[in-house]
């Protein structure tokens, strides 16, 4: 068994929160300010994305940063989520609603098709960012993910799939955590057609092996992981194209309501891989912020234009990856 580091939930609850926000297009670190202007400016930059800074935190910081270098936000998040801190468990999933960062609930017919840019919300809870993709083909025309049984390499085991959701069963989500050794985005991220080329546009690292995987297994886009080379089949379930991963993306199951055309998170196949790290995908360290823990969020059907007052999950716009896109 592998060791871990005991932190205080709260401490790990931050860390999270400050590499998302890191990461994030709307409030990105800026590295370049930050060598100018020293540890000032991550302090002020944490307060400002994250809030107030008590000595704890402060410290928990320094030594966070002086563990991995600022410069290595990326290593730092599969070294965050090896930390133990205190865990909680869902009774069971809840129905959460997608809203964009305004609050509003997305539409699932206005969620562009192959979009390169890294749309993610996170469920079941804080901190288990999930992928939101439209597929389509290469005129960027949506299609239809279909149901099937997915196999996971380690075990011989499958479980069911059961497809795409939304006006043209085109819309998917799953865990944007690698099940290797949990890189995140942007290391790991969706190549739609227009990007999944040996030697295209840059981040492309697709090496030929993965690009003859998906081939035969028809798939014309990828997810793919840029630290170690794992492959996912996001047209079958996100089954595994190449290794080392020897387990597949978890998926969310979506619902979609053909009156409003909203998309809400509802749950995952306790048959299929956990998220990486989790015991149980019901479980984690800290609720989401939308969650009502006093209903444990029950089934939540909003009418067109109404507000959301809980049980929601925000999806987050990380940007194109691919060098010269724009999102
Ligand atoms: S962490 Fe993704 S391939 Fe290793």
């Amino acid at each position: 068994m592998k060791d871990k580091i005991i932190i205080k939930r709260d401490d790990f609850i931050f860390a999270k929160k400050l590499l998302w926000k890191m990461r994030s297009k709307n409030s990105r670190f800026d590295t370049k300010e930050f060598i100018n202007k020293g540890r000032d400016y991550l302090y002020n930059y944490a307060e400002q994305n994250v809030g107030p800074l008590d000595p704890s935190k402060r410290a928990f910081l320094k030594g966070l940063l002086i563990g991995i270098g600022v410069f290595a936000v990326a290593s730092a998040i599969p070294l965050i989520n090896s930390l133990n801190p205190q865990e909680i468990y869902l009774k069971t999933f809840p129905w959460m609603i997608i809203v964009d960062s305004n609050g509003n609930p997305i539409e699932a017919s206005k969620i562009p098709v192959n979009d390169p840019a890294i749309l993610l919300f996170e469920y079941p809870m804080l901190g288990d960012i999930t992928f939101l993709i439209n597929m389509g083909d290469e005129n960027n025309n949506p299609v239809a993910v279909p149901p099937t049984e997915v196999l996971i390499p380690e075990t011989g085991k499958t479980y069911h799939f059961p497809g795409g959701v939304g006006p043209y069963k085109s819309i998917v989500a799953y865990s944007a955590i690698c099940q290797h050794l949990g890189c995140v985005p942007p290391e790991i991220h969706f190549y739609p057609p227009q990007y999944f080329k040996v030697g295209g546009t840059t981040p492309n690292y697709i090496p030929p092996d993965a690009y003859q995987a998906a081939q035969a297994a028809k798939a014309i886009s990828i997810i793919h992981c840029d630290c170690h080379g794992s492959t996912y089949d996001p047209w079958h379930g996100a089954a595994v194209l190449t290794g080392p991963t020897v387990r597949p993306l978890p998926y969310v199951q979506l619902y979609w309501d053909s009156n409003t055309d909203y998309l809400y998170a509802v749950g995952m196949n306790l048959n299929a891989p956990p998220i990486m790290d989790h015991s149980s995908d019901l479980e984690g360290v800290a609720y989401l912020d939308g969650y009502d823990e006093e209903t444990g969020c029950p089934k939540l059907l909003l009418k067109k234009g109404q507000a959301v007052t809980n049980c929601y999950t925000t999806l987050e716009d990380f940007g194109n990856t691919f060098q010269g896109g724009s999102s």
